[in-house]
């Protein structure tokens, strides 16, 4: 039999070529092509189907890891023999999260920390300030062969791989953080976790423009993607879900670092939701997260300028979706910013991919643009359409169940909204007629917009 030619393949794309090149012809990415194994051709007997009712599944028991905000994050707990992959920037406090996981597992189940980053004396170290992880079973190792020999020996419950681009396979020729090394790295590991119920999460660097670093199919082959985001400059870290088979990708975990490791913050509305009394730009949106409605302040800034194209920058917002609110502020509500820089800014470091804080960031440019403040005590919530509409919100009882909680007296919200016992709804039709009731107009205003 002659035997099967070599092949190289994209990990990006798919592309297969013969030989090797630097750049994928298909794709135009960088080495990203890899050695692909020739597959011999094999012939298999056919195997018996089965009827999902007759499949036997129990529900099995999650693993909680004792850190109540990666719970949630989790979708109540780490499922048995998963595989999760943690990603954040050089720094965020990966390791730092996940050792206190560790440490509270341990407690009952056996906990493993495969190390290839830190030597096992800074891990001490750091479980030393951290405290209580005792118990936590450590390797430092980088052979993937080993660690995985390891794994089907010990068969702990779960394992922390410190980080998946230190592995290495000596097998393979490449060097270690290289893309078919991540990859082939991932795959063995999850035939192992699966194979021996290890719950094993991964720790992965993450590029400059916020990937997890190594080849796309990572995230395909694991059940769950968290990403661990955080300003490096403020305490705050935010962790969610950016894939989840096993609950909502919506929830969002919120920490703040201190000197003895992340503390959880249950209530981060009572963190992000003030705004100073009086103060022109700001204004409270009252975004759902998954099953968590929080309250931001969003900060704006509207300044003249002669630039041909005024600048649109926000942060934590999505720069279309700003882009569309100030078309619609100066087209449907009589603000027009064409000459102007529009700066947003969401407290805390958070991102708001939802629309239903529209109305709030509206709200914070006009007040910023005509210099007068929004009403104290009030937080907005609604999605605004390219009529000028605005769309009712979903779920808009949880929200202002949430307003009331933190002594908020008035929710601007779209025309629809139900009454709350607690709390009064201002409702609006327009964005024009929101504006309006969320301008305070006792105050004199300039108009610089
Ligand atoms: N003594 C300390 N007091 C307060 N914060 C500390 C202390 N030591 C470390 N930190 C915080 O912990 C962070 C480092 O956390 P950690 O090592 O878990 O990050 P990481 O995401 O694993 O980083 P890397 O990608 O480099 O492995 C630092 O950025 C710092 O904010
Ligand atoms: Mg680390």
């Amino acid at each position: 039999m002659a035997k099967p030619a070599l092949k190289f393949a994209c990990s990006e794309c798919g592309y297969t070529a013969g030989r090797w090149f630097g750049k994928c012809p298909g794709c135009d990415a960088f080495g990203t092509l890899v050695e692909e194994a020739p597959v011999a051709a094999t012939s298999a007997a056919p195997k018996p189907l089965l009827r999902l009712v007759d499949v036997q599944a129990e529900e099995a028991a999650r693993i909680p890891t004792g850190v109540a905000e990666l719970d949630r994050v989790l979708g109540g707990g780490l499922v048995p023999a998963s595989l999760v992959l943690v990603g954040g920037e050089p720094g965020v406090g990966k390791s730092t999260l996940l050792l206190m996981a560790l440490a509270a597992i341990s407690e009952e189940r056996r906990a493993l920390l495969v190390t290839g980053e830190e030597s096992t004396a800074q891990v001490k170290l750091r479980a030393a300030r951290l405290g209580g992880a005792e118990q936590v079973e450590i390797l430092a190792e980088t052979e993937l062969e080993a660690v995985c020999a390891t794994l089907e020996r010990e068969r702990p419950d779960v394992c922390v791989i410190d980080s998946i681009q230190t592995l290495y396979s000596a097998e393979l020729g490449s060097a270690p953080g290289s893309v078919g090394q991540v990859r082939e790295a991932a795959a063995r590991l999850l035939r192992v976790a699966k194979e021996n119920g290890v719950a094993t999460i991964l720790v992965g660097h993450v590029t400059k423009d916020g990937a997890v670093a190594g080849p796309r199919v990572l995230e395909h082959l694991v059940d769950c993607v968290l990403q661990f985001e955080g300003d490096r400059y403020h305490a705050h870290r935010v962790l969610r879900a950016a894939k989840n088979r096993f609950g909502s990708t919506n929830e969002l975990g919120v920490f703040e670092m201190t000197g003895t490791g992340l503390v959880g913050v249950p209530d981060p509305s009572a963190l992000f939701g003030k705004t100073e009394e009086g103060e022109v730009g700001a204004a409270v949106a009252c975004a759902l997260e998954g099953t968590r409605p929080i309250l931001l302040e969003i900060q704006a800034l509207v300044s003249p300028t002669d630039l041909a194209m005024p600048r649109r920058v926000a942060t934590g917002v999505d720069p279309r979706r700003l882009a569309m609110i100030v078309a619609v502020l100066g087209r449907h509500a009589g603000v027009a910013l064409g000459s102007a820089d529009v700066f947003v800014n969401v407290a805390g470091g958070v991102r708001i991919d939802e629309p239903g804080a529209d109305l709030a960031v509206a709200l914070a440019i006009a007040s910023a643009a005509k210099g007068v403040p929004v009403r104290s005590g009030m937080a907005a919530f609604g999605e605004i359409g390219l009529t000028g509409r605005l769309r009712a919100a979903t779920q808009a009882e949880r929200r202002l169940e949430e307003c009331a909680k933190l002594g908020l007296a008035v929710a601007l919200a779209p025309a629809g909204t139900p009454a709350h016992g607690k709390i009064r709804v201002q409702e609006s039709d327009t964005l024009r007629r929101a504006i309006k009731a969320g301008l305070d107009d006792r105050q004199d205003g300039q108009e610089t917009g």
